[in-house]
């Protein structure tokens, strides 16, 4: 049945009508307890703590528990205790969904088909233990003799944007020396810009892909492996030089790739789930083992408190909550993530991936339509950039856009004030998204200004605000591994409890297909001497000119 058809549902679209006539500021004059009660605290181990403040939401307490009970009717947490269990509830793909299982830092086993595939997830890590503190060290060298310097992790989506994100998150952590590059778009552009000013001989690569057949990741490794070839000359030294993390061994051996040189997972990690995987070498390399594992830690931290929390304490479930409230029944179609963090400055380019491909889904997981919206447009840029460029709509524009603000009270570079007016402006940005300003305010402003009555009225109209414009408010002590690995998988979390609620898988992601389909029919026309296939008017057209334009037609 679709959740919009649950009595729950029509509750709690009478709970929004009620809503629409109060103010998010009359919550507040009402409630001096209101923080107290719509915020939480998620211990993290030697990290501190992380808060969420949703006091700014447009909810009350009545509002919270009929969000509790629509994750009951919906059976949110049967769903979870599914996934954690190992059953197959990826069903388009008939895969188990055990990401978490890649960060199980407990003695429990996880079982797929029977099989605990805890002894195969440590034997991974121990593997990439070892490479990553060979490299590090200098005791895994060139063809030549000489150190690694360089580390290129080859790979697109789920196999790049992960471990992009949490490489650049976790720059202080990073080892002198020793840098990673991460090249994804089939664009020659980025290959050749990034081994421009590299050396074949101090450069590893790894080649990251689940299924090892993605188009742009082998088009770049072949690339890649001609550079390396072009120094290197003898193909026996490809070894030392190019390693695969992969699903697909069959493919990592037809690529050349030796089995020794292969860094495993298994089908029951997505894509987009997989930077915990050995999908996270380039992280492992970059920032060490042991660092790692403290972001296996901070993830499976948020693991157990998902699987064990009680629901009004359980963090991603409430989260998950809330967005459904915003853009199911808010209509709020976009969602921006706004760290005011900089080493963050990938993390809304990660969590679009995440978000986006999992629950931007029309149809449920039986084939039937949602009969309510998909899971909203992603996007972010870190604080206080963000401010100058889109911000103007998310405060005075007739689409509203809920936002989650993400800060560290204290900063890895302490530099002057800078850290203070970081955190100045984001405290302000979720006060005027909530208070926003009257005109009758405005005009106050405006009140020992000498200009005529009709332009203040007017300036005042322009200057004011609506304000009750929703966001959450997540405060950490500093940004260290383990406090990342706890907010990418609250993220994880949270898009799991939308894709519940609404009955969609959030694990498969057939709307990526057609347009691969279509590029492989396209790519032989592009080729001399071949003509435009059958096609509409305008895709031949510009088939043709695009022959025309690079000289394939006469
Ligand atoms: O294009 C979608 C996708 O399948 C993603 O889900 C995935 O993360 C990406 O391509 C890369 O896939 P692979 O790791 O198999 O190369």
């Amino acid at each position: 049945m679709r959740v919009t058809e649950l009595p729950i549902w029509a509750r709690l679209e009478n709970a929004k009508s009620a809503a629409e006539a109060v103010s998010m500021r009359s919550l507040f004059e009402r409630d001096s307890a209101r923080f107290e009660r719509f915020s939480r605290r998620l211990a993290l181990g030697p990290s501190g703590s992380l808060l969420l403040d949703f006091s700014k939401q447009r909810i009350d307490e009545g509002t919270l528990s009929l969000l509790l009970e629509l994750a009951q009717d919906a059976c949110v947490l049967e769903h979870r205790d599914r996934m954690f269990a190992g059953e197959r509830i990826n069903t388009t793909e008939d895969r188990a969904v055990l990401h978490t299982a890649l960060r199980n830092r407990s003695e429990r086993p996880v079982h797929v088909d029977g099989e605990d595939v805890m002894p195969l997830v440590r034997q991974a890590l121990a593997h990439m233990r070892e490479a990553s503190e060979a490299i590090r060290s200098g005791a895994h060298t060139g063809f030549s003799g000489k150190r690694i310097t360089d580390v290129v992790n080859i790979g697109i989506g789920g196999s790049d944007l992960g471990p992009v994100m949490v490489v650049e998150a976790l720059a202080p952590f990073t080892q002198e020396g020793l840098r990673t590059h991460f090249v994804s778009n089939v664009d020659g552009t980025h290959l050749h810009e990034t081994l421009r000013g590299l050396d074949p001989e101090t450069t590893l690569f790894l080649v990251a892909s689940k299924t090892f057949t993605t188009q742009e990741t082998l088009e770049n490794a072949r690339s890649a492996r001609e550079w390396f070839l072009g120094r290197a000359k003898e193909e026996r030294h490809v070894a030392k030089h190019f390693f695969a993390l992969s699903t697909n061994e069959q493919e990592v051996t037809a690529f050349g790739i030796a089995k020794e040189n292969m860094f495993v997972f298994w089908d029951w990690v997505g894509g987009r789930y997989s930077l915990w995987s050995s999908i996270g070498l380039s992280i492992a390399i970059a920032i060490g083992m042991d660092a790692f594992e403290q972001l296996l830690e901070g993830a499976h931290l948020v693991d157990e408190h998902f699987r064990t929390a009680a629901p009004a304490e359980n963090l991603p479930l409430l989260l998950g909550l809330i967005g459904i409230w915003n853009a199911n029944f808010w209509d709020i179609g976009a969602h921006a993530v706004l760290p005011y963090d900089q080493y963050l400055h990938r993390f809304a380019a990660y969590l679009q991936q995440a978000d986006m491909e999992s629950n931007g889904k029309g149809l449920r997981a039986d084939g039937d339509s949602l009969g309510t919206d998909s899971g909203p447009v992603l996007f972010g840029e870190p604080g206080t950039n963000g401010q100058h460029a889109f911000y103007q709509l998310i405060h005075q524009g007739t689409r509203l856009v809920s936002c989650d603000f993400l800060v560290a009270a204290n900063t890895h570079n302490p530099l002057g004030r800078h850290h203070t007016l970081l955190l100045s402006n984001v405290l302000a940005q979720a006060e005027a998204l909530m208070r926003g300003k009257t005109e009758a305010e405005a005009l106050v402003e405006l009140a020992n200004t000498s200009m005529p009555d009709e332009r203040k009225a007017l300036l005042a109209k322009q200057k004011s605000f609506t304000g009750n414009r929703p966001s959450n408010f997540f405060l950490y002590d500093k940004l260290d591994p383990r406090t990342l690995g706890a907010l990418i998988a609250l993220y994880e979390h949270r898009i799991f409890v939308m894709g519940s609620v609404l009955g969609l898988n959030s694990f498969d992601q057939w709307g990526v297909e057609l347009g691969k389909q279509l590029a492989n029919k396209i790519l032989p026309e592009l080729e001399a001497g071949a003509k435009a296939g059958a096609h509409d008017g305008s895709t031949t057209a510009l088939i043709e000119e695009v022959r025309v334009r690079r000289g394939l037609t006469q």
